[in-house]
């Protein structure tokens, strides 16, 4: 095995770039992106220069929630090929010097989980039940929910279930779909489980996990009322006291969890998906003894604003610094609208709710494509670890247009269509603009419809031109290697105009124009630069990276 590029404590300045595995490579033929897929186009990230990838799931699933919904938590699903693909994909990104990271999901799990489905079958009471979240409905016969808490994904967060004899039973929780189930995390037997999930995974060599909804798991006592009621389904990033969301007890469980993976050689990490409101609230998560990472999405939610972005990277650098932590930076993911179009948005898009054709403050797609570049060149120069989401290196948009009749995301349905939801940034990724599905399938199948102008977007179109994003990237990653820049420090810079952000880290001045004049550049040699520069002024929406002449 070779070594990867990064060594100890990798994680503190590496790139890691998201696979979303239906969406990346089909080698099967039947539309759905798989394992051998994914292996079959690592060269191309090796080529891109990241330093691990981070995997969404691919275990055993009856796709309610594309994965997220996990049936057997140490299988593979065959929509995603086997066990041995897994091994295989581990063992070729490490031959090529990339880590491996597989996601978790410990909130809930299916509901064709053997275990919930052994608590349907089972009393009220019963050991089985007491694994998940059942309880007794209010009202005279059972029949209102236990609480008024709702579902992130629309509805209440409640189901009732219905007893053997056809009588309505207990309600059950899910904080997502119904089909996702919440664990009883008070309940030791779910610990003990996931400890077995993690050494099943670490002893197979994993790298570590990204947590799903690490801020989830434990309930307040009792489970009170939400005060005021939630008017719109959240991960809890815009609200407080929220009794499911950041309760105290849930740190305890990744303590453990640290040292469960502390009994393995290697610096295996953990990263937290924890929507917190603030940077400070979120750093609880990387305290020394808790997670490695926790993904920044104070950051992704900062508008194309000098002053806020200022702002929330001083407020991360100092939030993380002071628990030993690394920051970490992201602008996209598979749950938010693409920052090719996020950054053009005019209109407010709570995350989650995604964007379609008659959705407010339309983009303007060049203006977001170009404040994207900006945006991650940016990003790719600060101190801490980045995450990029598949496709982003080729500058994809959100799809805004689809038909409604190809969406899946549960938050469609549960909303009847006033929230699109988040398919728009899960569209399989176009490699060939020639073959069929854009080289995505080789029978040209696609789980989600591709739109025609993705042929230009293609990889192999971007990869001979300079001016492409891809190339933008490419370059973007050797440059941040080169000058180590993930282990440096920021020191801001003060230059003369609105809407500069200036900063140096070690010996790469970096320099943004969000303002709307351009600006004078200041001397020194280009080493990047987000669009081509025509003499010595930085256009709007410019990053550059310049060093000493
Ligand atoms: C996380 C995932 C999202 C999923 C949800 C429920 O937020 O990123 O895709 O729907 O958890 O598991």
């Amino acid at each position: 095995m070779t070594s990867p590029a990064l060594g100890p404590e990798w994680w503190r300045s590496a790139v890691i770039y998201q696979i979303y595995p239906r969406s990346f490579a089909d080698s099967s033929g039947d539309g759905v992106g798989d394992l051998p897929g994914v292996t079959s186009r690592l060269d191309a990230l090796t080529t891109l220069g990241v330093d691990a990838v981070w995997l969404s799931p691919f275990f055993t699933s009856p796709q309610k929630d594309a994965g997220y919904d996990v049936s057997d938590y140490c299988d593979v699903d065959p929509l995603f090929g086997t066990l041995a693909d897994f091994d295989e994909l581990l063992q070729q990104a490490h031959a090529r010097g990339i880590r491996v990271i597989v996601d978790l999901v410990p909130n809930h799990s299916s509901d064709q989980h053997v275990w919930f489905q052994e608590a349907l079958a089972a009393a009220p009471g019963s050991r089985e039940r007491a694994r998940y979240m059942f309880r007794d409905g209010r009202g005279d016969h059972g029949e209102l929910p236990p609480n008024n808490w709702e579902s992130v994904f629309g509805g209440p967060a409640w189901t009732r279930t219905i007893d053997p004899d056809g009588t309505p039973g207990q309600w059950y929780l899910h904080l997502f779909d119904a089909s996702q189930p919440d664990f009883d995390w008070s309940n030791p037997e779910v610990h003990e489980e996931f400890r077995r999930i993690l050494r099943f995974w670490l002893d197979r060599g994993v790298d570590g996990f990204r947590v799903d909804v690490a801020h989830g798991l434990v309930k307040a006592e009792g489970l009170p009322d939400y005060v005021p009621p939630i008017d719109s389904g959240s991960m809890g990033g815009d609200q407080t006291d929220v009794p499911y969301w950041g309760q105290e007890g849930v740190h305890e469980v990744y303590r453990d969890w640290r040292r469960v993976l502390a009994e393995y050689p290697g610096d295996r990490a953990l990263c937290a998906e924890a929507w917190m409101p603030t940077v400070e609230a979120t750093a609880l998560w990387v305290r020394p003894d808790e997670m490695h990472q926790a993904f920044n999405f104070a950051y992704l939610e900062t508008q194309w604003h000098a002053d806020e972005l200022r702002a929330v990277i001083d407020a991360s650098l100092a939030a993380y610094a002071a628990v030993g932590a690394p920051s970490t930076w992201v602008l996209s993911n598979h749950d938010v609208v693409r920052h090719a179009t996020r950054l053009a948005l005019t209109a407010e898009n709570p995350q989650g709710h995604g964007i379609g054709p008659d959705s407010p403050g339309q983009p303007i797609p060049e203006l977001g494509l170009r404040r994207a570049r900006a945006a991650t060149a940016l990003m790719l120069a600060l101190p801490g670890s980045a995450y990029l989401y598949q496709g982003e290196e080729l500058g994809l948009p959100e799809v805004i247009d689809m038909p409604p009749g190809a969406r899946q995301d549960p938050t469609w349905f549960r909303t009847n269509g006033e929230r699109y939801g988040r398919d728009g940034c899960r569209v399989p990724i176009p490699w060939e603009a020639a073959a069929p599905a854009y080289g995505f399938s080789p029978t040209g199948a696609s789980w989600l419809p591709q739109p025609p102008e993705w042929a230009s977007l293609a990889r192999d179109v971007q990869v001979g031109d300079p001016r492409s994003t891809l190339s933008l990237y490419r370059r973007l990653l050797a440059e941040r290697r080169a000058h180590a820049l993930g282990t440096g420090a920021l020191e801001w810079l003060d230059l003369p105009g609105r809407g500069i952000l200036a900063f140096r880290n070690g010996d790469v001045i970096v320099v943004a124009n969000l303002g709307a004049a351009p600006a004078d550049l200041p001397e020194g040699r280009v080493i990047a630069a987000s669009e081509p520069l025509d003499g010595a002024t930085l256009p709007t929406d410019t990053t550059v990276w310049l060093t000493a002449a």
